[in-house]
């Protein structure tokens, strides 16, 4: 039976961030000959939720996670017990799962930091123009602004696959940033009634939102102004 590694990051902001995570977990399969995979707590593919269905379908013996954030991230090693609880609970399944210390907490970190001291050096250049773009300081005219939870339990429940659904569609009804702005978000605090899309300036909380509501959204709210009024909505106040 073999061991599957999962390195278990944060979301990340800056563009290709996941992408070095999950290059990251690839290049350290490649090197222990033994399956890594990158998956995220929050806000963004694939939940921790998700990578651990996919182990069992691949029919792992255990797995090892590998707190893999830095810099250290307190919330991080407490959120990952509790997801795995959450996830046992729901599925029902005892596949062995273990944690190892945080990958900021190793001392091998150090070495590496001291390393880039000492090695090579690259002189910076560059135009300061861009920093201050005349983009920049354009407010969007939307008429709705979309809040999408990317929070830790959101994510679990599937808010990757909500977000999706609700970004293809409105693609598909041509609602760019100056109609419909979408914004993902951390935990908005109900997060037991998630995933959770909320539309301003109806103040409209949907609650238990999946792909398929997420399409009835984007069609009757956000394209033809109705809320989905057979939803369990929650208009907030
Ligand atoms: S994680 Fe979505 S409301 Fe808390």
């Amino acid at each position: 039976m073999t061991r599957h590694v999962l390195l278990v990051a944060r979301s990340v902001t800056h563009h290709g961030g996941h992408d070095a995570v999950h290059r990251l977990a690839a290049t350290v399969g490649a090197a222990r000959g033994v399956p890594v995979r990158a998956c995220f707590l929050d806000g963004a593919e694939p939940s921790l939720h998700a990578a651990l269905d996919t182990a069992v379908a691949e029919a792992a013996g255990d797995v090892l996670l590998v707190p893999a954030h830095l810099p250290p991230d307190r919330y991080l090693d407490t959120w990952i017990r509790r997801a795995i609880a959450h996830w046992r609970q729901t599925r029902g399944d005892d596949l062995p799962i273990a944690v190892t210390a945080p990958l900021a907490g190793q001392p091998a970190l150090a070495d590496a930091v001291a390393q880039a001291i000492a090695g090579a050096h690259a002189p910076l250049t560059g135009n300061p123009g861009p920093f201050r773009s005349p983009s920049w300081s354009q407010i969007t005219r939307h008429r709705r602004h979309v809040l999408v939870c990317r929070g830790p339990r959101c994510t679990a429940y599937g808010a990757g696959d909500v977000a999706a659904a609700l970004g293809d569609r409105l693609a598909e009804h041509r609602l760019g940033d100056d109609d419909v702005l979408v914004t993902a978000t951390g935990c908005l605090f109900p997060c037991n009634l998630g995933p959770l899309v909320v539309v301003h300036p109806d103040d409209t909380w949907y609650t238990g939102v999946d792909p398929h509501t997420a399409v009835r959204i984007a069609d009757e709210h956000l394209r033809d102004g109705r809320p989905v009024d057979d939803r369990p909505s929650r208009p907030a106040g």
